[in-house]
């Protein structure tokens, strides 16, 4: 019999790189590799990469120059690019970096086992075509092995909306929905293996259109719907949205699907409207708002969480106010706020740059902002009942950590309760980053 190979995943960017190197460690498994948490005892090395902004892409040659380090001792390692700069800088990699063995982007993974075999041989392999074919179905998943409460499952990938900063068009290519049963068919198995908490994932998830058995497509609250009728899976949320694909059926949702859960993140960007049209979003900050508004009728307490880039090219001061005015109308329970980053090959590459100094400066007081405003969402859940699903022990013994509705880390004493329970949790502390509970 063959001897075991170590396979070490090194993962960076979004949620569905996550759930990727998930995909690409299953995959490896049929081809006589087991997942090892250290570089250093691994036959290959796989880094899943991000291309969103210029350091995360800059992060992967700096680890490459150390990985290639590891080649001295081992001249049998080999090594991989996956992800979103392998689909970006392919041919570039491998220039620039010998020790590379193989480059796949993220339309090619199922063919990663056969690339494996072809760099044994000594040569190297690249791939970053985007092929016909769902490469999830031919992602061969192994014995059913227990999963943690929480799981990820990607529905939709790819993005046509071409925002004028983003990347994503490019390295995932175009918007492509997986059919509803093959989702059902994975959300079942991952209920058998443990979960109780399924995340749909998608760069683009609420204009999720994937066929339906009837031949039919079906939108983001249909599958939610199937989802919902699925035994032993208790709770539902999706990533990420764009406004102008709020449409009133997933809106309504959030109002009746009770195992739908009351938080949202729901990128807006910018909030001045002359920013907004610059960035080709095709929203206004106006109709963003009253999206929001139609959400929080359907239901009240639901969280909401939002992406922004200051520094844009041409924002002024004024546009920047904008969106200070917008955060506050809104009221954010979580955010995440970025300073512009040129990346080439997009229209806004060519622009001119806002002073360095002065974008630093705006996204420090936009931070500060939200940073206010996530600790007043979260200090005002002292007092009130929240559900918890317990995800792992804590640091003390007894102690449990999971998360609520809202998605806050919840920690309590629970000594008598298993992980993946769900249990109903009196919130007694709102610490820095989590939140303190007693069982109800
Ligand atoms: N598909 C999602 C997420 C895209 S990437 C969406 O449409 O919202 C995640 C976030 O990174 C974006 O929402 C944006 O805020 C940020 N981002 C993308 N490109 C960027 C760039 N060039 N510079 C700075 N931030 C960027
Ligand atoms: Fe990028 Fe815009 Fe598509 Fe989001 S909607 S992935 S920001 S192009
Ligand atoms: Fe990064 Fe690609 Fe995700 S660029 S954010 S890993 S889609």
């Amino acid at each position: 019999m063959a001897e075991t190979k170590k396979l070490f995943i090194k993962t960076y960017g979004c949620q569905m790189n996550v759930y990727d190197s998930e995909r690409m460690a299953e995959a490896m498994g049929g081809a006589g590799y087991e997942a090892t948490e250290t570089a250093e005892d691994a036959d290959m090395i796989l880094l899943n990469t991000c291309h969103i902004r210029e350091k995360a892409a800059e992060k992967v040659y700096s680890e490459l120059g150390r990985m290639k380090a590891l080649k001295t001792d081992r001249p049998n390692l080999k090594i991989g690019v996956a992800g979103c700069v392998a689909q970006a800088e392919g041919e570039e990699i491998m220039r620039r970096q010998p020790a590379v063995d193989l480059v796949v982007g993220p339309q090619a993974y199922h063919r990663l086992p056969e690339m494996e075999e072809k760099i044994r041989s000594g040569a190297r392999a690249l791939d970053t075509d985007f092929p016909e074919e769902d490469k999830f179905e031919k992602l061969k998943s192994r014995p059913k092995a227990k999963r943690a409460p929480a799981a990820f499952l990607t529905v939709q990938e790819g993005c046509d909306k071409f925002c004028a900063f983003c990347v994503v068009p490019y390295t995932r290519g175009a918007e492509v929905s997986r059919p509803v049963d093959r989702i059902l068919t994975e959300a079942r198995d991952l209920v058998e293996r443990g979960v109780r908490e399924i995340t749909l994932l998608g760069q683009n998830v609420n204009a999720y259109h994937g066929a339906g058995g009837d031949g039919g497509s079906k939108t983001l609250a249909d599958l939610i719907w199937q989802l919902d009728k699925v035994d032993g899976l208790e709770r539902i949320r999706f990533t990420t949205s764009h406004p102008n694909d709020m449409q009133e059926d997933l809106i309504e949702a959030h109002g009746t699907c009770s195992k739908l859960m009351p938080y949202l993140h729901l990128p807006v960007q910018s909030g001045s409207d002359k920013i907004l049209k610059r960035m080709n979003r095709s929203h206004t900050a106006e109709s963003y708002l009253r999206v929001i508004e139609r959400i929080r009728a359907a239901r009240p307490d639901i969280l909401l969480s939002g992406d922004f880039i200051v520094g844009f090219p041409e924002e002024t001061e004024a546009d920047f106010q904008a969106t200070l005015d917008l955060i506050k109308a809104v009221e954010y329970g979580q955010a995440y706020s970025f300073k512009y980053s040129t990346r080439p090959g997009t229209p806004a590459a060519e622009r001119p740059l806002v002073d360095d100094a002065e974008a630093t400066d705006r996204l420090q007081r936009l931070q500060a902002l939200l940073t206010q405003q996530q600790r007043d969402v979260q200090n005002r859940m002292v007092g009130r009942e929240v559900s918890v699903l317990l995800e792992r022990q804590g640091r003390d013994p007894g102690q449990m950590v999971g998360k609520s509705e809202y998605l806050h880390s919840v920690h309590l004493d629970a000594a008598n309760h298993q992980i993946g329970e769900i249990v109903r949790v009196k919130v007694v502390q709102s610490m820095t980053n989590s939140l303190t509970g007693v069982l109800v």
